[in-house]
């Protein structure tokens, strides 16, 4: 038997960071997909072959006590440990600890741009596992599953990434539970500044500096929550379309400048958001964690203006939409 699955990318429209510590926050799937192959492999191993996650030609096998790389690929190594604990993991709720499973993956999102390329190859690792192992979950579930996933690799995570790539569309998250909010288009341009961040590695950086001056922080993290109930109201409310793009554009600023406070910008990102801004976007922000990875920008005039200044400013801007499907179970052969 084998299966495949598919998963979408996300972006995080409000609230990245903060939602570690408990505030809401606003997510949405974009059209951007991983897809897995998942069948049995009678060695009894668990076997990844990566043939595109945008690092094309690596592939790692893992064993009860060998793990060989038939080649290393530095920053695709680290998605494929949410890959190989999205496995142990499914093995482990349907009791087939064991198990030969064989994934192959080939992806669309880059790695380490803040997309949630690595929420997106867990829950489609986990889709396609648990249909081949015969276990009936739902998205939702599924979700919990990727959470549990991005706690073991990441050590901190608030669980919004593998949350909004199972369940699709447009949501409202917070502590653990999402509400879907009305589905809209959004005239939104993605700058990739070409360099990744490290998840981890600014979650843990932005805990430091919490640990550090909570009375500084602390206030900061607030602000942000208050930014995602705003632009919830202004989501959900009757305004014409113009005046909530408009609110929804200044919130956004606000925001960077929030986690430019928190020190997850870098000269890069905010080259490529004055650089949208300038060319007429209406509000430019990071989105996902930082220290790299990508920007989004709300442009309902002049997309393609944007798209060329980003461009200009040394970034890649892809027009994205939003994806009202999460995963998605594509074939299922005998
Ligand atoms: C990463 O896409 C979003 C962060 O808030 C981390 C998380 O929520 O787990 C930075």
């Amino acid at each position: 038997m084998r299966v495949l699955a598919s998963a979408p990318a996300k972006i995080i429209l409000f609230g990245e960071h903060s939602v570690v510590y408990g505030k809401p926050a606003i997510a949405a799937a974009i059209d951007l997909r991983t897809y897995v192959w998942a069948e049995f492999n009678d060695r009894g191993a668990i076997k990844i072959e990566a043939k595109d996650i945008r690092v094309p030609g690596l592939t790692v096998s893992f064993s009860e006590d060998e793990i060989y790389f038939e080649s290393d690929y530095g920053k695709a190594a680290e998605v494929l440990s949410y890959v190989r604990q999205a496995i142990e993991l499914v093995r482990e709720e349907a009791d087939a600890n064991g198990k030969g499973v064989t994934v192959s993956i080939t992806s669309q999102i880059p790695v380490g741009a803040g997309l949630g390329s690595s929420a997106a190859v867990a829950v489609a690792t986990i889709g396609a596992v648990s249909k081949l192992l015969g276990l009936e979950l739902t998205n939702e579930e599924i979700g919990k599953l990727g959470h549990k996933v991005e706690l073991l690799v990441q050590g901190a995570s608030s669980g919004i990434d593998p949350t909004v790539s199972a369940i699709g569309g447009f949501i409202h998250y917070e502590k653990g539970n999402f509400e879907h909010l009305p589905f809209m288009e959004l005239p939104i341009v993605v700058g990739y500044t070409g360099s990744s961040g490290s998840t981890k590695e600014l979650v843990a950086m932005v805990r430091g500096t919490y640990e550090e001056m909570p009375e500084v922080i602390e206030p900061v993290l607030v602000a942000m929550g208050k930014i995602v109930e705003k632009a919830r109201g202004v989501i959900i409310s009757d305004l014409d379309e113009e005046l909530r793009f408009a609110q929804l554009g200044r919130l956004m600023n606000i925001n960077h400048g929030l986690l430019d406070a928190l020190g997850v910008s870098t000269k890069k990102l905010s080259e490529l958001v004055y650089a949208a801004r300038v060319a007429g976007a209406i509000g430019a922000k990071i989105t996902g964690a930082g220290g790299g990875g990508c920007m989004y920008a709300l442009a309902p005039e002049n997309q393609s203006e944007v798209a060329t200044a980003i461009t200009i400013a040394g970034g890649t801007p892809m027009i994205t939409r939003i994806s009202r499907e999460g995963l998605r179970i594509e074939e299922v052969l005998p």
